[in-house]
């Protein structure tokens, strides 16, 4: 049984990732590919209570390494349980963040030692990895006013516009990755879903 083919999708908050993980999904759907959707922190249900904590904006006294090994404990839990069986299988998965995420705002934004999250990544994936990872790069102001009318913002989204620029700078430093695409989030929904499509497809060729 041929592996599925594992797909993340990054970037800082109001980049349209649901927008286009929707795309995706249809796309996916389409050529008849069996996938599941998934997201960090979370995904399976020990790592959405854990997610829960981390969102919590009562949360204030959260050291910045007890956030670093809580969204690494959520995402070992949830590459054990989850993603890898499914891929085992031959799903493919696509998932609203991974461990980028967790370079970008733990690493960028709260500033933590970023040898320490290599580390960390090592001891809770090993070498587990994405196969593609789309990062949706937009400026940190425009993203920050789309997300703002979602409703009441958790704990990261409290952040200040500071935080974020740090936190996007840090995804386009990750993104030197070859398995990263970068795309302009600031296009149109049409062409940005036709970037990402012509990647996808390509991936289902090769798979196939
Ligand atoms: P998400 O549900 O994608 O929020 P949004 O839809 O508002 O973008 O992600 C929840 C928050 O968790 C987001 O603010 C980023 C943060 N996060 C980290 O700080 N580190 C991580 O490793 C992950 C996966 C998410």
């Amino acid at each position: 049984m041929k592996k599925g083919c594992f797909i993340t999708i990054e970037g800082v908050e109001g980049v349209g990732k649901s927008t286009n993980i929707a795309a995706i999904e249809s796309l996916l759907r389409a050529e008849g590919i069996p996938f599941i959707s998934t997201r960090e922190p979370g995904g399976t249900p020990l790592s959405e209570k854990i997610r829960a904590l981390l969102l919590d904006k009562n949360e204030t006294a959260m050291h910045d390494k007890a956030e670093l090994l809580l969204v690494f404990a959520a995402r070992a839990q949830h590459v054990e349980a989850l993603i890898k069986p499914a891929l085992e299988k031959g799903q493919w998965v696509i998932c609203d963040r991974f461990t980028d995420s967790s370079f970008a705002y733990q690493g960028f934004g709260r500033q933590s030692d970023i040898s320490l999250i290599e580390r960390v990544e090592k001891l809770a994936l090993g070498d587990f990895v994405p196969d593609i990872t789309f990062l949706l790069d937009l400026p940190v102001e425009i993203g920050l006013a789309r997300a703002s009318k979602r409703g009441e913002l958790d704990r990261f989204e409290s952040e200040d516009l500071e935080f974020f620029n740090r936190v996007r700078d840090g995804f386009l430093i990750r993104a030197k990755a070859d398995r990263t695409i970068i795309i302009d989030a600031g296009g149109s929904l049409a062409e940005i879903e036709k970037q990402i499509a012509i990647h996808i497809q390509a991936r289902i060729k090769s798979w196939r």
